[in-house]
């Protein structure tokens, strides 16, 4: 059974979720009413209650996971939410669908191929002029040190200084609107620029 497997059921009690700072980071996000979100690593859910306020009750808002158990905790608690939930491994299949957004809350330090995945995201999922972004409500040393003492149960990769990851998006040819880091946050904004496929849109 992989990590998030075996902590889904005790998720919600063990990582706390500060509302006012996720509130902070959505608004780097700009959600609009009516508009589709892709929440990529949706663990329990977490995040469902506030994009839902953001974009409204029946837009499509899809959350993907690799773990089975999350998504089974985050199905039950949010059964009401008009989501659909999709079990998936970001990292080695490509999602069907575009978005206006794309969130990925919590879950970056995970992928072992973080350029290449969030390249894919971008062009495969979102329309053109869409947002994907990437957050987290503690800062790269905090994150670092839990990562390293989970480092023999889960994988993940230390996060770098925030220009140093916005410098491997950038030379991969990805738009980086804007990003920031401090001791209680770390974030990067992408956007779809490329907009030269009409069949893209
Ligand atoms: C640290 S948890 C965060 C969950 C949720 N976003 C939150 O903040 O509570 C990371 C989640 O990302 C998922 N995840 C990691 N790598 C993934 C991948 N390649 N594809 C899909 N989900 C992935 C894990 O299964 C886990 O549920």
């Amino acid at each position: 059974m992989n990590f998030f497997d075996e902590v889904a059921g005790v998720w919600d009690k063990t990582s706390r979720c500060d509302a006012a700072k996720v509130a902070a980071l959505l608004a780097v996000l700009q959600l609009k009413p009516g508009e589709t979100v892709l929440d990529v690593g949706t663990g329990t859910g977490v995040m469902i209650p506030f994009i839902r306020e953001r974009v409204g009750a029946y837009v499509p808002v899809v959350a993907v996971d690799r773990s089975e158990e999350m998504l089974r905790v985050a199905s039950l608690r949010h059964s009401g939410a008009g989501v659909h939930f999709l079990k998936a491994d970001v990292e080695r299949e490509r999602l069907a669908g575009r978005f206006d957004a794309i969130l990925l809350y919590s879950v970056f330090p995970h992928f072992r191929y973080p350029v290449e995945t969030i390249f894919k995201l971008v062009t495969d999922n979102l329309y053109c002029g869409g947002r994907l972004l990437i957050a987290h409500a503690q800062g790269r040393s905090h994150l670092n040190a839990i990562h390293r003492r989970l480092s023999n149960r889960v994988f993940s990769r230390p996060l770098p200084p925030v220009a140093e990851q916005v410098g491997q998006f950038v030379r991969a040819g990805l738009t980086v609107k804007s990003f920031g880091e401090s001791e209680e946050s770390y974030y990067i904004l992408v956007c779809r620029g490329d907009c030269g496929d009409p069949a893209g849109e």
